[in-house]
């Protein structure tokens, strides 16, 4: 990723989507819902609100300034702006990082593909959802056979270098996606359960608010936007002109957190309506949604139509972290670019067999008390995305040069500049401040 031809994009519009992109997956539509589950509803959103504004657009803010400062990728970038220092290694955290996503990620992907073969099959409207669906996870070969697919098909798109393809097409299916998601948002007034969903995702209830769930909240903040591995730079150092970045990536934001409000509204009004418990876990929403299309009008066409652009939505995010795996194997060890796909995707395919094994009823494949899958999710958000993070606010706070920073930040004093010093405050000292905190006493350590 790194020095590669810089201007991949005709307009600062086709960056920012593609940005918005490589935001918008799973992480919205499946974790975002499952999470909020787990923690009490409305007191997680609003944590989970809180430090998007206060900790997620500071934190992408100072990975566009590096990205652009340098136009360079997430390892080059530090060894320019930093020559002699090991900041770089921040680089090499993110591709481990890319690993332990891929590794859970493609199991979900696969249980995407699974879902669509159903819906086209019509076998939604017969129910039984949460039988058929347990019976999937524990028959074992199933999930491994579909996040296999889904590794293949990833390697498969990254190989014909038609990504970029798929990128132009995102640009249409996205909006889509997001067009269906407020369908099935509108549908949810007509379901029983729509109040009580309602009163669960809106209504606090502060009491529920533990350090886990903080915990959780900052994890999917990283996991949600893309940020905390270096894919942020990377982007950024494609910026063609100059731009208001304030705005564009404020927008980014607001289209991210919006697309996981608008899927929990989807999603927890079934809950309720179809008796499942929201601290379900990871199949909560694809338990809960296809009792709804087997009951709305068109449900068939609208559930299909769901788990396509879902599978679409999951497949350009493992793109862009596969690439810049396959980007950092090709550089580092001089490998050709199939080797390095090779490489990246048989890894990956190890560890999805892994965690969708570690998911059968009474494996044993268990790590510090949960089972692998969870502890892959649980590794890369909670600790390997903050800790990235962590270390990429205070790079950008302490260590870079401050005018080239201010000049980046505001264009040269173009855009922005009253925002340049609450950026800084919280960039030197809130978000490090933030994060450290919240690592530290989950850890036990504070
Ligand atoms: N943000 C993506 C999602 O919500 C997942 C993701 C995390 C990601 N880190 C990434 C995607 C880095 C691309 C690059 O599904």
């Amino acid at each position: 990723m790194n020095d590669t031809p810089r201007g991949a994009f005709k307009s600062n519009f086709g960056l920012m989507m593609a940005v918005a992109g490589s935001a918008v997956g799973l992480g919205n539509i499946w974790r975002f819902p499952f999470l909020a589950g787990q923690n009490g509803g409305a007191a997680f959103l609003l944590l989970y609100l809180g430090l998007v504004l206060l900790v997620g657009l500071p934190m992408i803010l100072s990975e566009f300034v590096i990205g652009r400062a340098s136009r360079r990728g997430a390892v080059g970038s530090f060894k320019l702006l930093s020559p002699g220092t090991r900041w770089y290694g921040i680089g090499y955290l993110a591709v481990i990082t890319g690993f332990v996503i891929l590794g859970f990620y493609s199991v979900v992907a696969g249980w995407t593909i699974r879902f669509l073969v159903e819906a086209a099959s019509n076998n939604f409207v017969d129910g039984g959802i949460t039988e058929s669906f347990d019976g999937f996870v524990n028959s074992a070969w199933q999930p491994i056979l579909y996040s296999l697919l889904f590794v293949g098909a990833t390697a498969a798109i990254v190989a014909g270098g038609v990504e970029k393809g798929i990128e132009k097409y995102s640009k249409i299916l996205m909006p889509m996606l997001l067009v269906t998601l407020v369908l099935l948002a509108i549908n949810s007034v007509t379901l029983s359960g729509f109040s009580q969903g309602m009163e669960f995702l809106f209504k606090p209830d502060f009491s529920k608010i533990t350090m886990n769930s903080v915990f959780d909240a900052i994890g999917q903040v990283f996991f949600t936007l893309s940020i905390g591995m270096g894919v942020m730079i990377t982007y950024s150092s494609y910026v063609v002109k100059d731009e208001n970045m304030v705005r564009s990536k404020g927008i980014v934001t607001v289209i991210d957190t919006s697309v996981a409000i608008v899927s929990g509204i989807a999603v927890f009004p079934a809950v309720f309506t179809y008796g499942l418990a929201p601290t379900q876990g990871p199949s909560l929403v694809f338990l809960a949604l296809p009792n709804v299309f087997a009951q709305m009008p068109g449900g068939y066409f609208v559930g299909l139509l769901f788990f396509v652009l879902l599978l679409i939505a999951a497949l350009t995010s493992a793109i862009s972290i596969t690439e810049m795996v396959v980007a950092y194997f090709m550089e580092e060890f001089k490998l050709s670019r199939i080797k390095a796909i090779l490489a990246t995707s048989g890894g990956v395919m190890i560890l999805a067999t892994v965690s969708a094994l570690s998911q059968v009823e009474g494996s044993s494949i268990r790590i510090f008390g949960i089972n692998f899958f969870d502890f892959l999710d649980m590794l890369s958000a909670n600790y390997l995305l903050t800790i990235g993070g962590l270390l990429t606010v205070i790079f950008t706070g302490w260590v870079l040069d401050k005018k080239l920073l201010y000049n980046t930040f505001t264009s040269g004093g173009r855009y922005a500049v009253w925002l340049f010093k609450p950026f800084m405050f919280m960039i030197k000292f809130f978000c490090p401040f933030a994060i450290a905190m919240i690592i530290l006493s989950k850890l036990g350590i504070f």
